[in-house]
């Protein structure tokens, strides 16, 4: 259970006595390999010092508006988040976010962000079944926010009954539960990523900046989507992804021949890689020497890895990519009619976006349909692009292409 690795969690500290065990579930995502960002309360500090959970997150701990503003925007850190958990959340904080406040920093986080909300709530058993507590959580339901917990049990007032915040053992399987979706459970997908490498000589290549993020995202969260993934890599500085069986290359060639080996086993395929347009005719067996004289490299044009496999005979579901500087649309279309895709997905490459970027927007465009994804950080991209890759998929499985369309195009 490592869907948590690389995951972003906005953890809310509000001022109830369980607030000691959110150090323990800092702890405990920061070794699933979380990021942890804490927000405290005012009343939190008075139950948990800052310097806490500073030391147990690795990371600043925002209480005031000024902090939020010095390190990171209020706003920019209600995007960061994958997730926001509460924990614990007091009656008062359940009244608050049921009526909307933004007058301290975490209730506008929790206002401002569009990641899926969590509340571990807290309090005493009175408190937790009083009438305006009840409306408050069922306000908030109403609304999607998930309630985790409370249990139940001995209170640290004496009481026994419902309002003990969950263990942080079991808030922690519940935000990595929250990750795995299912949607692509029993399936088995390939990816492609990064650059290639094309050899001039022993010592020289061409390449690009591809920096493989957009494609070990997408490998990432098809695992976490319950596919068994394998990953064919080009060059690059990323550790394989949990559960993800990967295989490195260099060369165009290289990277056709490992896909051509694992993709009569494969119900999907994601071309995420920047194989290159064209290589070198031949590389030098030695090193080219340096001259006074311009050098004239003979390129010839590099497989097609995505063409090839789409025109297999038994082809999988074929996704690709289309990196566009400009007239995403029109390309994006004609590259998915070219090369018989299911369905592509097209981004604006410069202005920040793209190459070696955290952040990417999508297009996508399939047969009779398309979708925007909006700018968000790859590995959250990667996530709601498999959601569409799922349900393509099943939707092309309840209706089959009629006759054989998909060979008529030619890349
Ligand atoms: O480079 P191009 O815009 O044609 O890339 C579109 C899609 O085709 C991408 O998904 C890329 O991974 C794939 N591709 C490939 N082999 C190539 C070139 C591109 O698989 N030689």
């Amino acid at each position: 259970m490592n869907s948590l690795a690389n995951k972003r969690i906005l953890l809310g500290v509000t001022g109830g006595i369980a607030a000691y065990k959110s150090a323990e579930l800092t702890r405990l995502l920061r070794r699933a390999g979380a990021e942890v960002r804490v927000v405290m309360t005012a009343a939190a500090a008075d139950f948990i010092t800052p310097l806490t959970l500073q030391a147990l997150s690795g990371q600043p701990v925002y209480s005031r508006w000024d902090e939020a503003g010095a390190a990171m925007g209020h706003i920019e850190l209600a995007r960061w988040a994958d997730r926001v958990l509460v924990a614990p959340a007091t009656a008062d904080t359940l009244a608050r976010l049921a009526q909307g406040r933004a007058d301290d920093l975490l209730s506008a986080l929790c206002l401002a962000t569009t990641a899926p909300l969590y509340l571990a709530p807290a309090m005493n058993q009175a408190m937790w079944r009083h009438a305006a507590t009840r409306d408050n959580v069922e306000t908030l339901r109403s609304r999607g926010v998930r309630l985790l917990g409370p249990a139940e049990g001995e209170q640290a007032c004496g009481d026994t009954g419902p309002g003990r915040m969950l263990e942080p053992e079991a808030l922690l399987a519940a935000l990595s539960a929250s990750f795995e979706s299912g949607a692509l459970a029993g399936l088995k997908v390939l990816v492609t990523a990064g650059p290639t490498r094309e050899a001039i000589d022993p010592v020289r290549f061409m390449g690009n900046r591809s920096s493989g993020k957009m494609g070990y995202a997408v490998a990432a969260a098809a695992a976490e989507a319950g596919a068994r993934v394998q990953l064919v890599s080009g060059p690059v500085a990323l550790p394989c992804p949990p559960r993800v069986e990967r295989v490195m290359v260099e060369s165009a060639a290289e990277m056709l021949d490992a896909v051509l080996e694992r993709v009569a086993d494969t119900d999907i395929f994601v071309a995420a890689a920047a194989v290159a347009d064209y290589r070198p005719q031949a590389a030098a067996a030695d090193k080219i020497k340096k001259t006074v004289q311009p050098l004239t490299l003979r390129l010839e044009p590099a497989p097609d890895i995505l063409a090839t496999v789409s025109r297999l005979p038994q082809r999988p579901f074929c996704v690709g990519f289309a990196a566009e500087t400009a007239d995403l649309e029109r390309h994006a279309r004609k590259k998915r009619l070219a090369k018989s895709l299911d369905l592509v997905a097209a981004n604006r490459v410069g202005r920040g976006l793209g190459f070696e970027a955290d952040d990417n927007e999508l297009h996508l465009f399939w047969e009779g349909g398309d979708a925007r994804l909006a700018r968000a950080p790859k590995p959250r991209l990667a996530r709601l692009l498999i959601e569409h890759i799922a349900a393509r998929y099943r939707a092309g499985l309840a209706h089959p292409p009629q006759g054989d369309d998909h060979a008529d195009h030619t890349a």
